[in-house]
């Protein structure tokens, strides 16, 4: 866990953990750092397995990470994919950063094309908890 303020630190994180991708399938490599709302930062990349279903995605290694260190909410995520274009997050993890509040995130390429959503925006009528029975 490391803590950085700007949008531009964690992009420049979620770049190096790309560096950390493993690929070998698919040959796309995504990197992501995800900060908490109390300033944390955690990254994470893709993780594939020769039983293909079986890979994560970097946000939700990065997302994971946080949570399974006591965080609950998260703020920010940037995501830096291979590509000449910004890749938008799959679905499943657009799901995962609504279960924990990410309200912004920050998709670039490695060389620095960025681009910037609400999660509102890429994901508007997400599933929530208060949608289930009461306790
Ligand atoms: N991948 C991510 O890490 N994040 C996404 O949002 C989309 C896809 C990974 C999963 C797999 O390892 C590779 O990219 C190709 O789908």
């Amino acid at each position: 866990m490391t803590r950085l303020g700007s949008d531009a630190a964690l992009v420049s994180a979620a770049a190096r953990a790309r560096g950390a991708a493993y690929a070998p399938y698919s040959r796309f490599r995504v990197g992501a750092a995800v900060r908490t709302a109390s300033g944390a930062v955690y990254t994470g990349a893709n993780i594939e397995n020769a039983s293909y279903g079986l890979s994560h995605c970097a946000e939700r290694v990065a997302i994971h990470k946080a949570v399974s260190e006591g965080h609950r909410r998260l703020e920010v995520i940037a995501v830096v994919a291979d590509g000449t274009s910004p890749a938008m997050p799959c679905g499943a993890c657009r799901q995962v950063m609504a279960e924990f509040g990410v309200r912004r995130v920050i998709v670039a390429t490695p060389t620095g094309r960025r681009r910037v959503r609400t999660l509102r925006q890429l994901l508007p009528e997400p599933f929530l908890a208060d949608r289930l029975p009461p306790k």
